[in-house]
């Protein structure tokens, strides 16, 4: 019975006693890993896309996606500080529910972190060309290598993101020879990004140009547009969800963190709630000084964020300048209000940090594909380590591949969606298996209790999936079909393989540290 294939808890947990990393973290570093691992296209490319999809609301959307962030961050916190081992979601889940419903997470988290990947290479191509090729060098590029088709959601004559796929084959390129950030690099990056968000709330919200009529209508495609149509309050929520995904990296440093009972959950809840805070601030700045009503379509619902149509109408004089076509919101603002100089810093500061936030994604996939692949679930050879690197190249080399292909052919919002779905799949599964791991392993010591599980632990699940279910339908569909996807392999191909299916539970060891933390 394949539900039956748990994986011992005590096999995983001895994989962790013989890593025996030294517990050098504390709530600082973890807090800024986490900002580090945060802050980046959410806040500074889709702040535009959640205009779209519900004007100013757009406020009530980061505090929407950011709460039910906390709550899963609780669950995740205990978890993590139980079983410290590398593969996150879907290790725990492999503890508590089974080899198939740990493949569909190890499946779903590829949307997590590869496609998420792609999206913030997207963001980052859009700060490259608006910044750096446009603004400082006056060079325009060609829309056919700057952008994605147009059926596709992308520019009137795109068709590949070059820059896009070229930071991504930089990033590929640094994993394979052994490149982690120092956490003194994550450090001074965090401090680049804060401090760029810093000036921007700055310099709006006392602006003489911030009104407050801007603000008004409040909820211009209301609370709640209708399941699947990505529009309203709280369909912006399930877009700018992105802009808090990565938090859950935190836990993979538990293990490596002193007195994880109190410096886990100070670092993910810290973290998340000092970008919440933080994201509601700009986002109050950026619609309060040039506005950030939807275009609206004939029916009176907004245009979909990264649809055709939209782009079209981005390309009409009238709406060249509103903040929800922009590419570059933030930077975009600070020039409108006057202020092109520091925009542009913004830009580089945007430019300069978001490779550090594809690094830490991309790090983490070939981390999930290695554990599955030492699992048996995905081929043995894919886990392979380079002699002279230390690394899994095969495994970073295929993971960079799919990262660069998304990248070149789709827009950011699009990304950002699908992205979400496999997140937030990932993140109901957690607070599943923090519930079931209460009954079948009581006894097992845990340095952190989510508090209020019985509350905490559905109100995740829920929150989860009301978000989900408020992602626009084309990115339901895309999990589902990834899900099916996903499950075929696991018929044809994973449950043969698996070395849990033939009786092998001792697994090697997950080579390097993470990225940011040392
Ligand atoms: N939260 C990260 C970002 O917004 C993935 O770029």
């Amino acid at each position: 019975m394949i539900f039956g294939r748990v994986k011992p808890l005590d096999a995983i947990l001895a994989t962790a006693e013989k890593k025996s990393l030294h517990r050098t973290l504390g709530w600082f570093q973890l807090t800024l890993f986490g900002i580090g691992c945060v802050i980046g296209t959410g806040i500074f490319v889709l702040t535009a896309a959640g205009a779209q999809k519900a004007g100013p609301g757009l406020m009530l959307a980061f505090a929407i996606a950011g709460g039910i962030c906390i709550v899963a961050a609780l669950c995740y916190a205990e978890i993590a500080a139980m079983i410290p081992v590398a593969g996150s979601a879907y290790t725990y889940t492999y503890a508590s529910m089974g080899e198939l419903l740990a493949w569909t997470v190890g499946w779903a988290l590829v949307l997590e972190y590869a496609v998420a990947a792609s999206a913030v290479c997207v963001g980052w191509s859009g700060y490259f060309t608006g910044t750096f090729l446009n603004e400082t060098l006056g060079v325009q590029l060609p829309a056919a290598i700057a952008s994605a088709p147009l059926a596709l959601g992308g520019a009137p004559g795109g068709f590949i993101n070059l820059p896009a796929v070229l930071i991504a084959a930089l990033i590929t390129w640094l994993l394979m020879i052994g490149t982690t950030e120092s956490a003194r690099v994550n450090a001074i990056l965090v401090a680049i990004k804060v401090t760029a968000l810093v000036i921007f709330i700055a310099l709006t919200l006392p602006s003489d140009q911030f009104d407050a009529a801007r603000f008004n209508p409040f909820l211009p495609a209301g609370i709640f547009g209708g399941f699947g149509t990505g529009v309203g309050a709280v369909g912006a929520a399930a877009t700018i969800f992105f802009a808090y995904v990565g938090f859950d990296a935190v836990s993979t440093a538990a293990e490596e963190t002193k007195n994880p009972q109190r410096n886990v959950p100070i670092g993910l809840i810290g973290s998340l709630l000092f970008c919440t805070v933080f994201y509601i601030l700009v986002a109050a700045g950026a619609i309060g000084t040039i506005g950030g009503q939807p275009i609206m379509g004939p029916n009176g619902v907004p245009f979909p964020a990264g649809s055709e149509e939209l782009a079209r109408q981005c390309a009409l004089p009238a709406y060249r300048d509103a903040l929800v076509c922009s590419n570059e919101a933030l930077a975009h603002v600070l020039r409108a209000i006057g202020w092109s100089g520091v925009g542009n810093a913004l830009g580089y500061a945007a430019g300069f940090a978001l490779p550090s936030v594809i690094l830490i994604l991309m790090f983490g996939q070939t981390r999930i594909f290695f554990v599955m692949a030492r699992d048996g679930l995905l081929p043995e050879k894919l886990s392979a380590v380079h002699p002279r690197w230390k690394t899994p190249h095969r495994v970073t080399l295929l993971t960079g591949v799919a990262v660069a292909l998304g990248a070149a052919f789709f827009p950011v919002g699009q990304l950002a969606d699908w992205a979400n779905a496999g997140t937030l799949y990932a993140f109901m599964m957690v607070a599943i298996c923090v519930m079931i791991l209460r009954r079948t392993a009581p006894d097992t010591p845990r340095s952190f209790r989510t508090p209020l599980l019985s509350i905490v632990g559905p109100a995740t699940m829920v929150g989860c999936v009301f978000l989900f279910l408020n992602l626009p339908w084309q990115a339901i569909l895309v999990f589902v079909i990834w899900a099916v996807l996903g499950l075929v392999a696991y018929a044809v191909y994973g449950r043969h393989v698996s070395h849990l299916g033939r009786g092998v539970i001792e697994p090697p060891e997950a080579p390097g540290e993470v990225p940011g933390t040392h």
